[in-house]
């Protein structure tokens, strides 16, 4: 599975924002890689940059080296276990040091053998300017997520994944049914209820039916990581750090209690009753800046993660409301809508009006950290819209066979019958009509329920129809770059 909040490119922008160094060429480790959903696609889109990952499994190794010879991907994928890594990374192929170590869903997950190894590992092989990323389920969410999990792992019992997985669904449908609404343990079951209804599969099985499964307060993790020379950079998530979401009146209170970031941090948790984290960590002896400059942001890019809602009316993905009277604002922001899901260089919407640079670079910070805009340190090339001779994204182009493609956005799509014929013919030499044309002459066609095959004619009209509109949502699900 891609990690969008683990996109390289996305944790540079955020350590930047608090003085963690940008390196020019990227090494990266993913430790607990699996099958390499995250780590191959990334390497084949970053080709000049350095990437190893490892894993203990055997399968997940193999599937993930079948990936990267489909790919052409340039990346060293090991067999290898926590427990031996800190010292098995010795080797003359691989670098001395990473610029950022990547461990997702990996330190809640494995017993604490292996969670101090990964420390070890961390005081080992991360660069003096270099950062991790570790996932955690954390306390005071994960302790009551983890009460359902507890019984539902009681229910599940042994045998195939999927048949513990439908009997854990069933169970929490039958345990809301059984506790009135009116209870407040009914109403947070309903709750958990509508999240694992929304919630796929592997999430059930990987986090609710964990057998190992250790939630950390995020106090207690900084300070462990203290033991080991670390420090707290910050969330992966802006919105993490920031109580913006809460009512003034709360975020005063909260903000009138003091301490340090990671203080008023874990009291924001205590109250929005956090159970994720994706905790950036750096060595201790790297000065880091609380003051959140603006100037951080020249040479970003910016994704925008809105959508227009009338004049000078902005809407998050995540449902935050932004409007502005500002004509200079609703311009760029209206950049951001119309090149979305393409990231935009800052510098570019500066250009747009350099006497107000400061200002225009104020309000994209305080965007993103309102979750309105994604930070990046490199541009992906993608288009809101299809060209006129429209071009895959390459990593999707070649996998479209398999029918489900990873985007660079970091979601799975997936691609019916016409998405896996379409996708590898844009290559940027054909436009519309000759896609039509070349489909039909590569004996692409549509079966009509109980009817067999259309006509030519018919066929020729649905596609000149189709094919615009699968370009044009393509485009929207980050799977084209012209
Ligand atoms: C929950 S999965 C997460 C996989 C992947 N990082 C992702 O987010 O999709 C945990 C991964 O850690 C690996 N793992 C668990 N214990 C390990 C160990 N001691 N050494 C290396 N890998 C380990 C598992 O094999 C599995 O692939």
């Amino acid at each position: 599975m891609p990690i969008p909040e683990a996109d390289p490119s996305r944790l540079f922008a955020v350590g930047r924002l608090f003085g963690v160094p940008v390196p020019e060429r990227w090494r990266v480790l993913e430790v607990g890689c699996g099958a390499g959903g995250h780590l191959v696609p990334l390497s084949a889109r970053h080709p000049d940059d350095v990437w190893v990952g490892f894993d203990r499994a055997t399968l997940p190794i193999q599937q993930a080296r079948g990936l990267a010879d489909k790919l052409g991907a340039p990346v060293t994928l090991q067999q290898l276990d926590l427990l031996d890594a800190p010292d098995a990374l010795s080797r003359a192929e691989l670098p001395e040091a990473y610029d950022l170590i990547i461990a997702h869903g990996v330190y809640s997950w494995v017993p604490d053998a292996a969670r101090e190894a990964l420390w070890r590992l961390l005081a080992r092989w991360l660069a003096p300017g270099g950062m991790a990323y570790l996932s955690v389920n954390c306390l005071p969410g994960w302790g009551l997520r983890g009460t359902l999990g507890g019984m539902l792992r009681f229910v599940a019992g042994d045998g195939p994944p999927d048949e513990q997985i439908g009997r854990a669904r069933a169970f929490v449908n039958l345990l809301a049914e059984l506790v009135p609404a009116s209870d407040p343990y009914g109403a947070w079951l309903r709750r958990e209820q509508r999240l694992v209804a929304q919630q796929g599969d592997s999430w059930v099985f990987h986090d609710l039916l964990a057998p190992t499964n250790e939630p950390v307060w995020l106090h207690e993790m900084v300070a462990r990581a203290a033991t080991h020379g670390l420090q707290y950079v910050g969330d992966a998530k802006l919105t993490a750090m920031l109580p913006d979401r809460l009512p003034a009146e709360a975020q005063a209170r909260i903000a009138s209690l003091g301490g340090s970031q990671v203080q008023q941090e874990q009291l924001l948790d205590f109250v929005v009753a956090r159970s994720f984290r994706r905790v950036l960590l750096c060595r201790d002896d790297l000065p880091l800046s609380r003051d959140l400059g603006t100037d951080a942001l020249r040479g970003m890019w910016a994704r925008g993660q809105l959508v227009g809602e009338g004049k000078g009316r902005f809407r998050s993905l995540e449902g935050d409301e932004l409007s502005t009277e500002s004509p200079l604002l609703q311009d760029i922001f209206g950049e951001l809508v119309r090149r979305r899901p393409g990231s935009v260089a800052i510098d570019e919407l500066v250009a747009r009006a350099p006497d107000d640079a400061a200002r225009v670079r104020q309000n994209l910070l305080l965007a993103a950290s309102r979750g309105l805009l994604e930070l990046r340190v490199r541009g992906d090339g993608l288009v809101g819209a299809p060209g006129v001779r429209p071009v895959a994204e390459g990593v999707a182009a070649v996998l479209a066979a398999q029918g489900e493609v990873p985007s660079a956005l970091g979601q799975r799509v997936r691609l019916d019958e016409l998405g896996i014929r379409l996708l590898p013919l844009l290559d940027g030499t054909r436009d519309v009509a000759t896609l039509v044309r070349t489909l039909i002459d590569d004996g692409f066609h549509l079966q009509q329920r109980g009817a067999g095959a259309v006509t030519p004619d018919a066929l020729r009209g649905w596609l000149e129809v189709e094919v615009p509109q699968r370009l044009r949502s393509m485009a929207r699900a980050g799977l084209l770059v012209g």
